[in-house]
């Protein structure tokens, strides 16, 4: 079935081959797929239409990291933060309990919840990271889950050292079984290179073994302090550092001359009360940036790509273009997928429609549900 949209107010494309933006275009999809980009007058017939009415037109956002797989609540710690407290990373343990003591039915609804709030914002590609595991089998569990969600999912058993367990023998194990159990419901493996986590001997071990085991890399690098995090991913041709925070000149040489995208979590940022990452001056050297949620129960609660797209203009520095080109072609980037985050001829069907007439709209009436339909694999919803 053949579907041709017309009544498009701007199409935002990431095809700089189209022009960018495009005005009075129009585009065809033809069942997952999208079969023509161009100008509404030479548009091809199509078994059904739809009148965007004004609608600015995106390709689909791409959430490229989020910790979804969990079990209960840290409001009382966000409430903490708002205090004055300070953010550590401590708090993961308390979600790995009520994660452990939760049922598989009960994980699967609470993501497949969190998924489809993501959706209605926007989101047509989701990646979902374990972590919240952290023994052999509640991490097989948690991705087999996470599987049934998105083909993007990421092994982080390497997330903290569970309570009394022995660093060294800890690593043993996500390198070890942890990772034969992860593996059949995994494209990726990530580490929480951080003070207090994996330092980065750790760290080059887990992703060292993830690349055997046929997994591809991705690392949390740098969010609370500078670390080596950054200079690993370069090292291995991880596909992306994430957080990137506290980067120093080294950092930003490495990944401007690299194929490893940075990928910034505002929302992590707003949620601990830190400071942000410097996005300018990584787009200014020439890296590739993502734009995502971070979505998690403790340092960042939010489903909302058009929340973190508004916080990276105001906060980051980032122009409303650039933004939404990272929040969706830098997170097709980030994913190594070359199908998602743009609007051309063979491209996937996955696009946002907003009520409102430019992509501008969203940094400029931020925390408003612009969102009027999502297309995902053709799929109107
Ligand atoms: O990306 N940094 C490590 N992991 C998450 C936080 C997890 C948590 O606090 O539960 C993050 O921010
Ligand atoms: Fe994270």
């Amino acid at each position: 079935m053949s579907l041709l949209i017309t009544g498009i107010g701007e199409l935002f494309t990431n095809d700089p081959a189209q022009g960018g933006i495009l005005r009075d275009a129009a585009v065809v999809v033809d069942g997952d797929r999208i079969a023509w980009v161009g100008p509404a007058g030479h548009a091809p017939a199509a078994d059904e239409r739809l009148d965007a009415e004004g609608a600015a037109v995106l390709p689909g956002f791409v959430d490229s990291h989020s910790h979804l797989i969990f079990a209960g609540d840290r409001a009382a710690e966000f409430g903490a933060r708002m205090a004055g407290e300070p953010y550590t990373g401590g708090g993961i343990r308390t979600t790995v309990a009520a994660t452990r003591a939760a049922s598989d039915d009960e994980l699967r609804a609470s993501a497949a919840r969190l998924v489809a709030e993501a959706r209605r914002q926007g989101t047509t590609t989701i990646e979902i990271k374990s972590g919240y595991g952290l023994s052999v089998a509640d991490e097989a569990r948690s991705l087999r889950i996470a599987r049934e969600l998105t083909d993007e999912t990421t092994f982080l058993g390497a997330h903290v050292v569970p309570a009394g367990q022995d660093p060294a023998d800890y690593v043993d194990l996500v390198t070890g079984a942890m990772l034969t159990a992860a593996t059949p419901y995994a494209r990726w493996i990530d580490v929480f290179c951080e003070r207090g986590a994996f330092d980065g001997e750790q760290a080059r071990a887990i992703l060292t073994a993830g690349a055997k085991a046929g997994l591809q890399l991705r690392i949390h690098a740098s969010q609370l302090g500078p670390g080596p995090g950054v200079q690993i991913a370069v090292e291995l041709g991880a596909a992306s550092a994430d957080h990137c925070t506290h980067l120093t000149d080294a950092d930003v040489d490495a990944l401007a001359g690299s194929d490893t995208v940075a990928t910034l979590l505002p929302g992590a940022e707003f949620s601990t009360r830190s400071r942000y990452p410097d996005a300018r001056r990584l787009l200014d050297a020439g890296v590739t940036v993502a734009l995502a949620t971070d979505c998690n129960p403790g340092s960042s609660y939010t489903s909302s790509m058009p929340f973190c797209l508004a916080l990276a203009v105001r906060e980051m520095r980032m122009t409303p273009a650039e933004a939404l080109r990272a929040a969706t072609l830098g997170g097709a980037r980030a994913l190594r997928r070359t199908d998602i985050g743009l609007i051309a001829a063979g491209a996937r069907a996955d696009l946002v429609l907003l009520d409102a007439p430019s992509y501008l709209h969203l940094a400029y009436r931020p925390g408003v549900p612009l969102v009027k339909a999502v297309l995902h694999d053709g799929v109107l919803s």
